[in-house]
């Protein structure tokens, strides 16, 4: 196949760097990703994250199939098809407790971040506390790249350039690789970086601040897990003072970490909850936010007539994702995927820590099915170490790994077995040495 790669501009992309040197897939079935040669190619990352079930799941691909052939699109303002509704009802099943009891459905986590941004100012509005216009997030987040993610989140390159929304603050982030390199699971120390909300409640005023938003453990950024008990004290100061909690579920959400979303397995619960990717285990964009009953109810205080949220996308609840979203979710119960990747996750855990040693690693960090590696980074090139063992892993050793910068994060599918894990441990062993 001769492809002219040239006219597509690429996302988060070295474009010139992909078209002199592509890597291109064609096919995907289960573990595998197929190279345009036939070449099978170990998904480390379930895609981007996001294709949890693994590939080509045969329930999901037909309700899709079926679902194109029924329906191909209604009206998502003022009306709507069933399938919607039961998406909503299903996803909402999942939720951390039964407060949870209204999904809003976007077709994106960026979509998702800034619709969840814009619903807990309004709601704060709504119930009279009009000086509640502050979003504070953490420096090192990523939120997506809307103008409100970009604005709440924290990585310096995603803004340069852009305007940004003045009524946004950020705590500190959590890494520290003098106090907690190589732990094992959720670090011991650090709890007291949530004090840092204390500052800028502070700072402003907590009569001042809507909400708080934050990964529960941050993946794109380079998997930072949380310290423990940190989380817990980021609800109770949010709590003390009045400010809704978000949790960013974008990647911790449908079974990252063996439960539902983040939310149960920190015992920690948000106000709002973000969700995409494994949504629809990758399979048709789509993205949600789940919200409680108290925050819904502050926005019917009109007339049974008006609309009561000025906010939604043509394509929300569209009936191709809806129907993926129901057979995902289904698949994910009746194959038991939650639970095998909480089960796999010890034996994920011992895996990538045998790389302890290997020459240019300086952390390893761990939770659920997602690892991050991170490698010194070489003199004055951030981040070029990192593109060499991705490049080199797909190119020569057929895997498919994530970096950013220097660091590699790793998050297979659900499905994966002890067989694959050790094959991404064997390889990833030969290869960073070597960079
Ligand atoms: C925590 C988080 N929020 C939001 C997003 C943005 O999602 P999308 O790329 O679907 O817009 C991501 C994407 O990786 C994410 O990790």
């Amino acid at each position: 196949m001769s492809t002219n790669l040239e006219h597509l501009w690429m996302p988060f992309s070295a474009n010139r760097g992909f078209k002199a040197e592509p890597r291109l897939m064609n096919e995907a079935k289960g573990m595998y990703y197929k190279k345009l040669d036939g070449t099978k190619v170990l998904d480390g990352t379930a895609g981007l994250w996001c294709c949890n079930a693994g590939h080509g799941n045969d329930k999901i691909v037909k309700a899709i199939q079926d679902q194109a052939g029924k329906l191909d699109f209604a009206p998502s303002f003022q009306m709507g098809h069933p399938l919607a509704f039961e998406a909503a009802e299903k996803l909402l099943e999942l939720a951390p407790n039964n407060d949870f009891q209204y999904a809003f459905f976007t077709n994106s986590g960026s979509e998702a971040v800034d619709t969840a941004l814009k619903i807990a100012l309004g709601y704060q509005q709504h119930r009279g506390n009009t000086d509640k216009t502050i979003l504070v997030g953490r420096e090192r987040a990523y939120h997506g790249v809307g103008f409100g993610g970009i604005s709440v989140g924290g990585l310096p390159m995603n803004k340069k350039h852009f305007p940004l929304l003045e009524n946004v603050d950020h705590i500190c982030s959590t890494h520290n690789l003098e106090k907690n390199a190589f732990s094992k699971g959720q670090p011991e120390w650090g709890k007291e970086l949530a004090d840092d909300l204390l500052r800028v409640i502070e700072k402003h005023g907590a009569d001042k601040i809507a909400a708080f938003i934050t990964e529960p453990l941050a993946g794109s950024t380079g998997v930072l897990v949380p310290p423990k008990g940190y989380l817990e004290r980021v609800r109770d100061i949010c709590t003390k003072h009045d400010i809704l909690l978000i949790f960013d579920e974008v990647i911790t959400g449908f079974g990252r970490l063996g439960t539902p979303f983040a939310a149960q397995y920190f015992n920690v619960e948000p106000d709002l909850i973000t969700c995409a990717k494994g949504l629809t285990s990758g399979t048709i964009p789509m993205g949600a936010v789940l919200v409680k009953k108290e925050i819904y109810d502050a926005y019917q205080d009109g007339d049974a007539k008006a609309i009561d949220l000025f906010h939604g996308y043509t394509y929300s609840a569209h009936p191709m994702a809806s129907a993926a979203l129901i057979a995902s979710l289904e698949v994910y119960t009746d194959d038991g995927l939650f639970e095998q990747a909480s089960i796999m996750s010890s034996y994920w855990e011992d895996a990538l820590h045998s790389l302890k040693g290997t020459d240019h690693i300086i952390d390893i960090r761990n939770l659920g099915l997602v690892a991050g590696i991170e490698m010194e980074s070489r003199e004055g090139k951030p981040g070029s170490r990192g593109y060499d063992v991705f490049t080199d892993g797909f190119h020569n050793h057929n895997l498919l790994l994530r970096i950013t910068g220097d660091t590699l994060a790793l998050s297979p599918p659900l499905i994966a077995k002890k067989e694959h894990i050790d094959q991404i441990v064997e390889i990833l062993k030969n290869i960073i040495p070597k960079h």
